[in-house]
């Protein structure tokens, strides 16, 4: 989690003000749900006002004359409440979804521009909860915790008003009870929230645990730690069982005080019933209504500050992950020439010719602690065939990273046809490059759906050249239903090797200029990769290409190979140069060679 991006933006933003400007679009509904709200707690303390002029007219007055009309008036009133209930809540609702959806969407549309090292540095988890979970606290805060705020707030200070009106005194001492009885629901509220956030914790962890005891049965299973997975359970399901309890008490507690409360409103007005005149009887009974009926309202308020100060922490959040600026962006003059991502200018787009420099690069990760590059110069002439090869965490994939400008170097440049590839567009720089990733991802959809994604106009002629060049069409025939099976999400429905190949044959359709494997063969097997490379050698004819390999025998037809080390090419030449030098790749080479050789053998046997 990218804490440093947080407390810096932290410090410009406090937050809600940003939140606002989601807000304003509905502040005529908003507008409108308060009054409504006024609306309804005013009839609500009206009816008590009936009740009151029922008691003393009729039932006092022992005549039945007006009835009628009182009867009529009294479902008038109901009905209007229940209009305006009924419409309010409809208000709600629509403030509710629309605020989500605003939200989330400009939570997207944000996320898109940023840069790769920000999904680096920040879990999808974080992300997920950032844009859905947050995004929901706060469209139901904007709609029924406001909506609650003002009824209930309106209800307490209507019916106040009404009793001081009536009478002063009495009205004084019921009203004493208020600030006491807000305190005590405040302190359970408190309680309570911090015992459902335990219980919201604890059942994370058992969903956590269940989830690795499904995901990672095999594992579970061949560690035989199945015993231990299981008590790691017991207990977490054990304290889950103690913490409900725990809550459900304090839960029993709360309802118990809240019934003593309007008790002792009851008992102030019954104690001080001497206030009222003896023939006031409808006065007495409103009192007492209105005493009792101020306790709900108290305790929804207390529920609605409290959300709005829990609800603080999600909109701090949600607006830091707004205003993260991306590590890479495209400078204001560029934008204004090429367009953003939104609305690209294709029209002053150059083509790309594929020379790529590297001009004394030093570069550091972000969130890393030393440098992986440190005066890096390099030159790749447009058309040329470059394999990369070094061991593990030689910085292979960095190199690459910086040609792609998902990271900018931290000192020096990167040239893309002569010109520092800060000049244009990352947009521009991402159209011209086909890049298939050691770890490929594809989007939910088919396996057409994904193909597409690289040239949404390829024709189904284009699509089979380019599955037929990879050799994925032997993969694809095996699917289900061929080019229409469903990929699952992020294709996990398909297996590493052939998620590389469609990939690759994604690449492809997109013609690119620049082709980039990063191991790109590492998960099929030694048929395949034969096919893919002899697809490697004829696709990228004509197109600078840097291949990642770890495995050398596939990268022999290189004509350039740069062999890296800790960051620094140690050797560069063809093949057969670096084999003659007898130096780091010889080395390496052999070893390769050797151990495939007994492999081989040892399968034979
Ligand atoms: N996102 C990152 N943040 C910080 N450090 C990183 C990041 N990615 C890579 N590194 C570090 O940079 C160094 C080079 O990593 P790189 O991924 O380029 O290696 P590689 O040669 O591609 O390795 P492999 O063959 O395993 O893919 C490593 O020491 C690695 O730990
Ligand atoms: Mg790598």
């Amino acid at each position: 989690m990218s804490e440093n991006n947080e407390k810096r933006t932290h410090l410009k933003f406090f937050g809600i003000g940003r939140i606002i400007r989601f807000l304003k679009p509905f502040r005529t509904t908003m507008l409108v749900m308060a009054l409504l709200g006024i609306v309804t707690s005013g009839i609500d303390v009206l009816v008590t006002q009936f009740q009151r002029y029922a008691i003393d007219h009729f039932v006092g007055g022992g005549t039945t004359d007006t009835l009628w009309i009182f009867i009529i008036v009294y479902i008038f009133a109901i009905c209007l409440q229940a209009l305006a209930t009924y419409i309010s809540c409809k208000k709600a609702m629509t403030v509710e979804v629309s605020v989500n959806r605003d939200l989330r969407q400009s939570a997207f549309t944000h996320l898109q521009t940023l840069s790769f090292s920000y999904f680096n540095q920040n879990s999808v988890g974080y992300i997920h909860a950032r844009v859905l979970s947050d995004t929901s606290r706060i469209g139901s805060l904007a709609s029924w915790s406001f909506m609650d705020g003002v009824w209930h707030t309106s209800y307490l200070i209507l019916a106040a008003a009404v009793m001081l009106v009536i009478n002063f005194r009495l009205a004084l001492l019921v009203l004493a009870i208020v600030p006491l009885v807000a305190v005590l629901f405040s302190f359970f509220q408190g309680k309570l929230i911090r015992a459902n956030r335990e219980i919201r914790e604890i059942n994370s962890n058992i969903t956590a645990n269940f989830n690795e005891g499904i995901a990672g049965a095999k594992t579970v299973k061949t560690l035989a730690i199945e015993e231990k997975m299981q008590s790691r359970f017991t207990a977490e399901t054990e304290h889950m069982r103690r913490k409900s309890v725990h809550t459900s008490r304090l839960r029993g507690l709360f309802a118990a005080t809240m019934n003593l409360a309007s008790s002792a409103a009851l008992a102030i007005v019954l104690w001080k019933h001497d206030l009222i005149a003896a023939d006031e009887v409808g006065t007495f009974s409103m009192f007492m209504s209105y005493a009792q009926g101020m306790m709900e309202p108290i305790r929804w308020l207390i529920d609605a500050i409290s959300d709005l100060i829990t609800t603080q922490v999600n909109i701090e959040r949600f607006t830091n992950l707004l205003a993260v600026k991306s590590d890479v962006v495209d400078m204001p003059e560029v934008v204004e020439k090429y367009g953003d991502s939104f609305y690209p200018k294709k029209e002053n787009w150059e083509k790309l010719d594929g020379d790529i420099e590297f001009d004394d690069v030093t570069f550091q990760y972000p969130d890393g602690d030393e440098k992986v590059l440190e005066h890096f110069s390099m030159k790749i002439p447009q058309g040329a065939n470059i394999a990369i090869v070094g061991e593990t965490g030689a910085g292979k994939s960095t190199l690459v990273n910086l040609v792609c400008r998902f990271y900018e170097p931290t000192e020096g440049r990167v040239l893309i046809d002569g010109r520092d590839a800060r000049e244009r567009s990352q947009l521009w720089l991402h159209s011209h490059i086909g890049y298939v990733l050691q770890n490929p991802h594809l989007f939910s959809g088919t396996v057409r759906d994904n193909l597409l994604y690289g040239n949404p106009d390829a024709t189904p002629e284009e699509i089979d050249r380019a599955v037929q060049l990879v050799s994925a069409d032997e993969v694809i025939a095996r699917l289900e239903k061929g080019l229409d099976t469903d990929v699952g999400e992020g294709g996990d429905l398909l297996s590493t090797g052939e998620k590389q190949l469609i990939s690759f044959a994604r690449a492809i359709l997109a013609d690119p200029r620049i082709l980039i494997l990063d191991e790109a063969t590492a998960s099929v097997d030694t048929i395949t990769e034969q096919k893919i490379q002899s697809a490697i050698d004829t696709v990228i004819e004509g197109r600078t290409s840097i291949v990642i390999a770890h495995r050398l025998s596939t990268v022999r037809g290189a004509d350039c190979i740069l062999a890296v080390r800790d960051g620094k090419i140690v050797e560069k030449g063809t093949h057969r140069e670096l084999i003659a030098k007898k130096g780091y790749y010889y080395d390496m080479y052999t070893r390769q060679y050797e151990d495939e050789e007994a492999a081989k053998i040892l399968d034979a046997n």
